[in-house]
Formats: structure tokens, sequence, C-alpha cells
């Protein structure tokens, strides 16, 4: 059964694992971080206190103590977690996890000294993912995605957002939608899907890029906007890839067109995404790492989440970090996410992508789980049903065998989940 339900202003969930029956269940004996109070700035901890959630219908119908939620629903089914960690399901608010063929030999050429835009130059970077997933059939994308997606699962991972933009043609654009729509159906997660149609210029264009966003724009998206396969929009503002000022008139056609809108801005140099992006409600920027005062300023007006992308940073070994002392003094929420990509970061776990940002970018404990949870909703304009744990959201929710919160940063390389739930229903 697929079943369209309510996933925020940037559109439709859709999956089959729509919690069937409306029994009431109590995950009790829990130590709960629900990400409601996020501590301020560089204040370290994230106080995690005793309490029992009540589920009704997939639902969050109250957290409080178990006796008095037993009382409430004395039918309930008591699952008691042990006394460990409960805390929001992650969500991974930026992957380009749907995608054919592999590029580890590009790891090897930039070990050897390349530079990610020269392997770009020559044919390789994106342009080799969108050979290969040209090639690729919506069964051989999800086939491709699923062990990625397993291990993001594996780590707690409850929503994820999936793009595309290796096809870089229609037809190939709205397969890889529909993969990322089938792994909705294949797991128990919600997928938000993003039409990535400005990610570079592929090379059947020969060279004209106003051309291809002619196409983009009278085109292909309103073909993908009414084929209700994708969520919202985004585009790659780089010197490899798309101007501003393409990206300007793309995003008013977006727009347009009834998508949220979206950027990888300012990740290899500072050609003012940021601001761009605020100037047309991005529901996030994404990178950041060359962004400005004037472009912190624009995001925190706007309310335009920033996404940190540590994964891409780390992998190019980048010497420029995102403002994140800019960011955080502007009160601009910060999310984390994998980036999850065959080139820039083959990172599948959010768990490490928060202890990137805790090393490479020094976000405290609370600002990575923050980052991962709160803020990615907000990236994703699901804040109203998920990303906190508070009565009438989805109870998408992981369980820790950890000590303290920051162990799920600290500890990299370790597998502390205990048990997913998703929609009040646990993995097996
Ligand atoms: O987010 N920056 C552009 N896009 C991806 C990289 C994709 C790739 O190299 O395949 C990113 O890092
Ligand atoms: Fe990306």
């Amino acid at each position: 059964m697929l079943a369209p339900h309510g996933a925020g202003s940037a559109g439709r969930v859709i999956s089959q694992f729509m919690p069937a029956t409306s029994a009431t269940r109590i995950i009790a004996n829990g130590r709960v971080w629900s990400a409601v109070a996020v501590p301020a700035e560089r204040a370290g901890d994230c106080a995690a206190h005793p309490a029992a959630i009540a589920v009704q219908q997939g639902r969050i119908a109250a957290l409080g103590l178990a006796r008095e939620l037993q009382q409430r629903f004395p039918d309930a089914e008591l699952l008691d977690v042990g006394g460990r960690l409960v805390t929001p399901g992650l969500i991974d608010c930026h992957t380009h996890i749907v995608h054919a063929g592999n590029r580890a030999a590009e790891f090897e050429r930039r070990r050897a000294g390349e530079s990610y835009q020269s392997i770009a130059k020559s044919g390789g970077g994106i342009l080799s993912t969108v050979a290969a997933t040209r090639q690729a059939s919506v069964q051989q994308l999800v086939d491709a995605a699923l062990p990625r997606v397993d291990a993001l699962l594996a780590d707690g991972t409850t929503t994820l957002e999936i793009k595309s933009g290796y096809g870089l043609d229609l037809d190939t654009e709205l397969r890889m939608l529909r993969a990322a729509r089938a792994i909705a159906d294949l797991r128990a997660l919600s997928v938000v899907t993003t039409y990535l149609g400005a990610h570079t210029l592929p090379p059947e264009h020969g060279g004209d890029s106003d051309g291809y966003v002619q196409r983009l724009c009278t085109e292909w998206l309103p073909a993908v906007a009414a084929s209700g396969l994708a969520d919202a929009f985004d585009a790659y503002c780089e010197t490899i890839a798309f101007t501003p000022q393409q990206v300007d008139r793309i995003f008013a056609a977006a727009r347009q067109y009834g998508l949220r809108v979206k950027l990888h801005a300012d990740q290899l140099s500072n050609l003012h995404g940021a601001r761009l992006a605020a100037r047309h409600g991005a529901l996030s920027a994404d990178h950041l790492e060359y962004t400005d005062e004037d472009g912190v300023s624009a995001l925190a007006q706007a309310g335009t989440v920033a996404v940190l992308l540590p994964g891409a940073f780390y992998f190019l070994r980048e010497q420029q970090r995102p403002p994140i002392e800019a960011l955080r003094r502007a009160g601009v929420p910060m999310a984390v996410a994998t980036d999850c990509n065959p080139g820039t970061s083959p990172l599948s776990s959010l768990l490490a992508a928060m202890n990137l940002a805790a090393v490479e970018f020094g976000l405290t404990t609370a600002e990575c789980l923050a980052g991962v949870t709160r803020h990615a909703a907000r990236a994703l304009g699901l804040q109203d049903s998920v990303g906190t744990l508070e009565p009438g959201k989805w109870c998408d929710v992981a369980v820790w065998d950890v000590a303290h919160p920051a162990e799920l940063v600290n500890n990299l390389g370790a597998r502390p989940l205990h048990r997913r739930f998703w929609r009040g229903q646990p993995d097996a």
C-alpha cells in the first residue's frame, strides 16, 4: 500500500511502511534527549532525562513518567529500553546516495596530487558518474544504493534526503528520482527527494551552459515538477558548474513550478551563493566553506539552514573551513549531513559525519546532535513532523548503547545503535 502523508512544506513522503495498527506502545525506561532544548552556543553537553514515550498510530502521543503513561494508556504494549539513551532518529539532509559506477580510482589520483577540479575538467568527477548512471535502470540504481542506505539505517537514520543530478537529461533524472522513491518503499524510513537539475554541464551541450539552463527552465523543470517525483530543487553554483546569474534564473523557474530550493554554495570559491540562496528563501545552503559575513547574515535573515558537509571537506583535504563562529553568532541553524556521493564524500554514516564536524569544524556535541536532528529536519522543511521528540511528531527514535551522548560523536567506527523506531515501529 502506498500511503501519502504529511511531510511539511518540502512535499510528500511516501512509504508502504506506514504502521498498519493503531496499537499504543510505550517506549519505557529510556534516558531521553528530545532535541527540543539545545544548549546554546559553546555549551557542550546534551542533558538526557529519564522518560517514557507513548506512541499512537506512529506518532508521539505523550512523553512522561512510565507509570503515568501506563495509567493513561492502560492497553499499551510496554517496551523497556533498559535505561539506554534515546534520541530522535537521525536525519541525513544531503545525499547523492542514488548513483551508479565507481570512482575509487579518482581517490587514488587525488592521493597522487591531482585536484578535484582538474579531475572534473578532464571528464572525471561528476561526469564520470553521469556516464555510468545513464546506463543504469531504476532497479540497478536501487540495488546499488541499498547497501549505502542500509549503512545509514544501521547508524540510526530514519529520514533521508536523496538528490538526482547524475543524469542531467530528463529520462535519467526521472529514473534517479523513481529509484529514490522506490527506496522508501523497500526500507522503513522517510525519503525526501531533490531534483538536482543543475549539477554540472553534460558533454552533449558542447559547452553551451546557457542553452542547458534554457532547456532546464522551460522543459525539464516543468516536467519533473509535474511528475510529483521531486520534493525540492537543488543546483551547484561554482566555477566548475553554474554561475550565480544562471542559478538565479533557474531558481526563479523552480519556484514558479512550486519547488522549494536549496543550493550547493561557496564550496570551492566565494561566488556569494549563500546570499543568492537566501534571496530565494532557500531551505538550505550547503557546504559554505567560502561564505563570508555578508552571506552569513543573509542566511540568518532568511531563516535558511546552513548544511555543513565535513565529509567533502575531509576527502578533498580542503583548508578553508566554513565560518562556524559567524554562523553561531548570527544564530543560523547548522545541520550536518554525509553528502554521501561517489567522489567527494563516499561516506555513509551520520555518526562519522558528526565526528568530522566536531574534529574538523569545531562543533560541540550538542551542535552535532542538533545538526543531524532538529536542524536537519528544518533543512528539509520537515520541522513540524520530525527532528525532535515532541507530542504530535512522528515517533522516529534511535536507542543507543552509550553512557553519554558525547560518545555518539566521539567514538569513530563504533556501532552503538541498539534499536531504531520508525513511525513507532521497532526494527525487527
Ligand atoms: O556535494 N559539490 C557538488 N556535488 C557533490 C559532489 C558530487 C561528485 O563529486 O560526484 C558534492 O560534493
Ligand atoms: Fe552534495
